[in-house]
């Protein structure tokens, strides 16, 4: 039996992909309609955090605990990662005694590296470069409401970070089209650019760029890590706003997708984000459902 990591969305074939989609609104179901689903009863999650987190550290340990198993919260500050231990040390020791570990780290090769080390799936949790849990949760509200995203347009306004990437990633393996709108300086992975060119696109004017979009996306303009940036990019952002105006001008049916935390104001008006109808409260929701169809796969499945 081989160890599934989950480090990018590539991990997963389109395949697995659409089915842990479906999972996941099963999962929803079975929780909303209490029907018990403890698949991982025994079974311990550690987190790494290396990095702040609300959503993905509540998501994580909720979805053990309705799974019938417990995590353990893990951060620099009171483990010896912080003390210098070393990452390959710290991989062979956690996974020794636990059945999966879910990291949040600066660099992606970090996370490369403490994969290599475990016997255990590793999942990541954001790095600098991706964000695959993000984007679980985010196709399945995508396909909750509005079904199908195969060849469809998705526009990507704002920093070409973690979540650009890993949304190339999506429109690869579910074949969409992202159009990426971002200020010189800004882009996202060139190699993904280069690698991906059949599913994504740069247009610099945000107002081209929507157009025809039945998901526009965005994220903050300094991620966690840039934050001596945020001046010099709130500058250079400044035209690459998500309000009312720019959403007019994508699908009559198109729906607005934030990561969160939001800052209002800046990437995404108030007016978007608190609209009646906005879908990112179900998209942080969502976060839950994905990621126990993701632990259930990497943990139940036999590989
Ligand atoms: N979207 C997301 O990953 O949120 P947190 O940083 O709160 O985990
Ligand atoms: N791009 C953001 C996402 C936060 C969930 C960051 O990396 O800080």
């Amino acid at each position: 039996m081989t160890v599934r990591h989950f480090l990018t969305l590539l991990d997963l074939s389109k395949a697995e992909l659409l089915a842990l989609l479906k999972r996941a609104g099963e999962l929803k179901h079975m929780q909303y309609s209490g029907i018990p689903h403890e698949y991982l009863k025994n079974k311990t999650l550690a987190m790494v955090f290396e990095k702040a987190s609300t959503r993905t550290r509540v998501s994580f340990e909720t979805a053990m605990t309705q799974l019938g198993g417990a995590s353990i919260f893990l951060s620099p500050t009171d483990t010896q990662l912080g003390r210098g231990e070393p990452i390959e040390d710290t991989a062979r020791v956690l996974s020794r005694m636990v059945d999966a570990i879910m990291v949040r780290t600066y660099g992606h090769e970090k996370i490369k590296t403490f994969a290599g080390y475990s016997r255990v799936p590793v999942i990541n949790a954001l790095t600098d470069d991706h964000h695959p849990c993000q984007l679980l949760a985010d196709l399945q509200t995508y396909v909750e409401h509005r079904g199908d995203i195969s060849g469809k347009t998705v526009c990507w306004v704002g920093d070409g970070n973690n979540m650009c990437n890993s949304f190339i990633h999506a429109a690869h393996l579910l074949d969409f089209e992202l159009v990426v709108a971002c200020p010189t300086g800004y882009e996202p992975q060139a190699d993904l650019l280069t690698t991906f060119a059949n599913n994504v696109r740069i247009e610099r004017n945000p107002q081209l760029a929507v157009r025809g979009a039945a998901l526009v996306a965005t994220d903050v303009w300094a991620s966690m890590g840039q934050e001596a940036e945020q001046q010099k990019r709130t500058a250079a952002f400044a035209a690459y706003q998500v309000d009312s105006e720019l959403m007019a001008l994508a699908a009559s049916s198109a729906i607005f997708l934030h990561c969160l935390p939001a800052h209002r104001g800046e990437e995404v008006s108030a007016g978007v984000i608190d609209a009646p109808d906005s879908l990112v409260w179900e998209e942080a929701e969502n976060r839950l459902h994905a990621q126990k169809a993701l632990l259930e796969f990497l943990l139940c499945h036999q590989h």
